[in-house]
């Protein structure tokens, strides 16, 4: 019995010494609570730095954006193939993610070996022999004959800009492929894949070992939001918000970052704590200088560690009696799972000696002892320095989320943490003394990433199939050069047809004379009134033209036509007008003169001479009762009789087209078209008389309003347009008519966006599939708010401010999709635009059988002059459809009052 507790007594004492001699050896190893705490506070410095984009590109720990942006909900379903690269193990698997939200999940994986010569040989055949594990995997598993889409988990740093996508920073671990560091290794194992001609594989997402860990522990808990590994490498992911994601455009909801940090301390930040074991260990590494956090934590390098303590303290004469072996001295003879296996706690000890033995060594009871706990200081110390990351991260998600307790999950994984017997309760314990404010559970990924990369590949592979399907939709706008061609011969076939006697009763496009010959040649003069109606504005203006200089000056009044007005009676309207004329001359103090008026009236007249006009047909938003077949002209003069205050000489009615025409024709006499693109579209020009069979007489020339908005009113362009454009049809006041104008022209463009973004919503591909009421709206789209969308100088998040204050509640996802959905419908309206005047330019050049044409054309119109890209995309499709045509476009800057008004002083003095 006295025998016992002797030895007993012995042993402790012995255990005491010994454990005694080590704490002291070892002194620099053992971190105290203060300076763990400083350690966290060095780390939230450190992802702080990271997230922010001027600090992101020198600071070592670099917090990259995955692009997951939600942990999954139960809706991923489908069958997936996965690699799992990078971790000590390479996986081939195939995963089968239940449907109907059982949150069921099946797998076939294989292993396969990755021999260092191709880890560290050259990056292409290393891409090479991935693929052909797939390959074999796929055979094995007899899946070849199947399209699966497929999700990389890939254990180094990579930058990313979306999920399937990754450029490698660097290799960490045991890699160290030529050629693939600062490429897209997505791209690079996809060509690898490519060389296997009968193989169809879609890589959707790359991503991280952390994060497919977080996400495969989220699928069972819904609080997790961390992933950490401490395995060969050591690293972990976080959801953040994205509003503290400097490095990616958008502030809604939170996104995965990937710490990396593993490189923590590459900037020096850690050196106090370092060691000269770290040191030594870090030069006979891959990468050194590198990853220094991690070459204290992770599974590759604790052996190590411990190995070059022993061969120290064995130098020292504090181990073996002095003595070493050769395999003491052999870098990589101890490996973590032999310091794991001296850890354990009842044979620990036992599987010392063993190990010991192994190395060649003949420890004593007290060497065991001594090097059981060098392994317990070292895995402490990392357990240690993994939690006080662990808890800056922890910290950081409870100040996002502006709480006082946070309940949340990390997910974890790695062989360091599932084999080393003492490592999760040791770092489960600190972690929970450091942030006594979290209630952290620890899940352990029993299925490694591959349910999470799963997870994030059907995410991926459900967003690329509604990417398809608003791709299909925007395909339909997207016009081919033969389409382009069609519309431009169409449209010159109408033209004919509106010219000649025969067809013009017929013609879609109404080619109406407008009796105006020539161009002003500066001899014009005088005192005059203009009305401009028809546009998005109403305006009254006084023009006085002095001859000689050509100089013009106006004095202008816009007013408003109130809707009720725009849709109510003949009369009513022109009562209106005539009241505005009043209020018009009031203000110029001008009541009682009698000035020449010229009309600007912005809708197709028939005109018999310059100062009559019948309206054939209101189009755009008015639509007066009792106008069509009536002479405008006369309805004005009845209701300046009517009010009988004043009386006016209303000496010539002018389409905009024609008036904008003439505006130009002032400055640039070679200005023979007038194109308006505004509220709606339109087209003048100088014709032949001979051409003219409407009108008699064969010699000059005439100004033809061609009313070219009714183009395919006949069904002649049915083929290009969409379902969307006719709901816009539909829903006008002039169903089946203005087609062309209804595709080109500012008060449809946002109309078709509508419906198109209604359509998506019922698709649930935008807005969360809600259709609101502020969608349901006609006109919310005005072409003002479709040029600030387009204009390319708008971040996304002005976008969304944009849309938001339209009261649409939209993501950022949401404004890139609205954004192109502009993009493609105004990008048609251009294209269509310019084909029909690509049409006009080269009838004009056959016309006076000219090799090349040079002419210009007077362009007005809110469409026109606001949209940043209209402008541009008409131009080079004219260039494109009429390469023999020299055509110059100006800008009318002064509205097409002043063309009115010079109209008005010919037709006054021929009068
Ligand atoms: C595995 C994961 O379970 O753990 C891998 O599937 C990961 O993706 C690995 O890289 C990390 O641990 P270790 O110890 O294998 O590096
Ligand atoms: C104006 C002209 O500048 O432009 C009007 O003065 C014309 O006559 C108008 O109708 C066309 O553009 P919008 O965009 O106002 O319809
Ligand atoms: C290394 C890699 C990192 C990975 C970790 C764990 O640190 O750089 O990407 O997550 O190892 O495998
Ligand atoms: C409509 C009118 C037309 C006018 C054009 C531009 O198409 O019918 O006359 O020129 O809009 O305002």
């Amino acid at each position: 019995m006295f025998a016992v507790h002797l030895m007993a007594f012995y042993f402790t004492k012995l255990k005491e010494d010994q454990i005694k001699k080590v704490d002291r050896f070892l002194y620099h190893m053992r971190l105290s609570d203060e300076t763990l705490l400083d350690i966290m506070a060095r780390f939230q410095v450190e992802m702080e730095k990271g997230l922010a984009k001027d600090t992101n590109p020198t600071a070592s720990v670099k917090m990259l954006p995955t692009f997951v942006r939600a942990i999954p909900d139960g809706s991923e379903n489908g069958e997936f193939l996965s690699l799992d690269l990078g971790g000590s193990k390479f996986r081939v698997l195939k995963v089968q993610v239940s449907e109907e939200g059982k949150r069921n999940v099946q797998m076939e994986s294989l292993f396969y070996p990755t021999p260092n010569e191709i880890i560290t040989g050259n990056g292409s055949e290393l891409f090479d022999y991935v693929a052909d594990c797939l390959v074999d995997f796929m055979k094995t598993k007899e899946l070849k004959h199947k399209k699966l889409p497929l999700g990389l988990t890939f254990s180094f740093p990579c930058r990313q800009t979306k999920l399937e996508e990754g450029v490698l920073l660097s290799w960490t671990k045991k890699f160290k492929a030529r050629g693939v560091q600062d490429t897209d290794v997505v791209s690079r194992l996809a060509k690898a894949l490519k060389k296997h001609k009968d193989l169809d594989v879609d890589i959707l997402a790359l991503v991280n070992d952390t994060v497919a860990t977080m996400m495969t522990c989220a699928y069972d808990d819904p609080y997790c939001e961390v992933g950490v590994i401490i395995g060969t490498g050591t690293n972990a992911c976080y959801m953040e918000d994205m509003s503290n994601i400097d490095l990616v455009e958008g502030d809604e909801g939170r996104m995965c970052i990937n710490t990396e940090w593993g490189a923590f301390g590459d900037d020096g930040a850690l050196e106090d704590i370092r060691t000269e074991f770290d040191r030594e260990l870090d030069l006979g590494s891959l990468n050194p200088g590198k990853q220094l956090f991690e070459k204290m934590i992770s599974g590759l390098y604790l052996g190590e560690l411990v190995r070059l303590i022993l061969l120290k303290m064995a130098k020292a004469g504090l181990l073996f009696g002095g003595e070493k072996s050769s395999a003491l001295h052999t870098k990589g003879k101890i490996e973590t799972r032999h310091v794991a296996a001296m850890e354990k706690y009842k044979e620990g000890l036992a599987n010392t000696r063993e190990i010991l033995v192994d190395l060649g060594l003949e420890p004593s009871e007290a060497d065991c002892i001594a090097v059981q706990h060098v392994c317990t200081i070292v895995s402490f110390r990392s357990a240690n320095l993994c939690a006080a990351a662990l808890a800056a991260i922890l910290t950081r998600l409870r100040m996002n989320k502006k709480l006082d307790r946070l309940r949340t999950t990390v997910g974890m994984d790695g062989t360091v943490y599932k084999i080393h017997p003492q490592y999760p309760k040791r770092l489960h314990k600190v972690v929970r003394k450091l942030v006594p404010n979290c209630d952290v559970r620890f899940l352990l990924s029993e299925s490694g990433s591959t349910k999470g990369a799963a997870m994030v590949t059907a995410v991926a592979s459900r967003v690329q199939a509604q990417r398809k399907q608003i791709d299909k939709v925007l395909a339909l706008f997207q016009l081919t050069r033969e389409q382009l061609v069609g519309v431009q011969d169409k449209m010159r076939t109408e033209l004919e047809n509106g010219l000649k006697r025969k067809t013009h009763p017929m013609a879609t496009v109404k080619m109406l004379p407008t009796y105006v010959r020539g161009m002003p040649d500066g001899t014009e003069k005088g005192k005059f009134l203009a009305l401009d109606l028809g546009g998005t504005n109403f305006r009254v203006l006084l023009v006085k033209i002095r001859s000689g200089r050509r100089s013009v000056r106006m004095y202008n009044k816009i007013f408003a036509i109130p809707l009720e007005i725009m849709q109510g009676t003949g009369e009513e309207l022109f009562d209106h007008i005539v009241q505005c004329i009043a209020d018009f001359l009031d203000y110029m103090g001008l009541k009682g003169a009698q000035l020449p008026l010229g009309f600007t009236f912005s809708f197709p007249c028939r005109q018999a001479s310059i100062d009559k006009g019948t309206l054939i047909g209101w189009t755009k938003g008015f639509k007066a009762t009792d106008c069509e077949g009536e002479d405008v002209v006369d309805m004005l003069r009845e209701a300046i009789k009517r009010r009988n205050e004043f009386d006016l000489d209303i000496v010539a009615v002018v389409n905009d087209t024609v008036g904008t025409m003439m505006t130009c024709g002032y400055e640039d006499p070679n200005c023979e078209i007038g194109l308006i693109a505004g509220t709606g579209s339109n087209m003048c020009y100088m014709e032949e008389m001979r051409n003219i069979e409407l009108v008699e007489g064969d010699e000059g020339k005439m100004c033809i309003n061609t009313e070219w908005g009714g183009f395919g009113d006949n069904g002649c362009i049915d083929d290009i347009r969409t379902q969307y454009d006719k709901e816009v049809d539909e829903g006008s006041l002039n169903p089946g008519k203005q087609r062309y104008e209804k595709m080109t022209s500012g008060m449809y463009l946002g109309e078709i966006v509508r419906q198109i973004l209604i359509d998506l919503t019922k698709h649930g591909l935008l807005f969360r599939g809600q259709i609101s009421e502020r969608l349901r709206t006609r006109g919310i789209f005005e072409t003002k708010f479709l040029s600030q969308i387009e204009s390319d100088r708008l971040a996304l998040l002005q976008v969304r401010r944009i849309l938001q204050q339209l009261g649409l509640d939209s993501t950022c996802e949401d404004s890139i999709v609205v954004k192109e959905v502009c993009g493609a419908v105004s990008r048609r309206a251009a294209q269509l635009c310019g084909a029909g005047l690509a049409a006009i330019v080269e009838k004009r050049r056959e016309d006076q059988g000219l090799e090349h044409l040079r002419i210009t054309v007077g362009v007005d119109g809110t469409l026109y002059k606001l949209h940043p890209h209209f402008s541009r995309i008409l131009q080079e499709t004219v260039k494109e459809l009429a390469p023999k045509c020299d055509v110059t476009f100006i800008l009318s800057e002064d509205g097409s009052g002043k063309g009115a008004a010079l109209i008005t002083a010919v037709a006054k003095r021929l009068q």
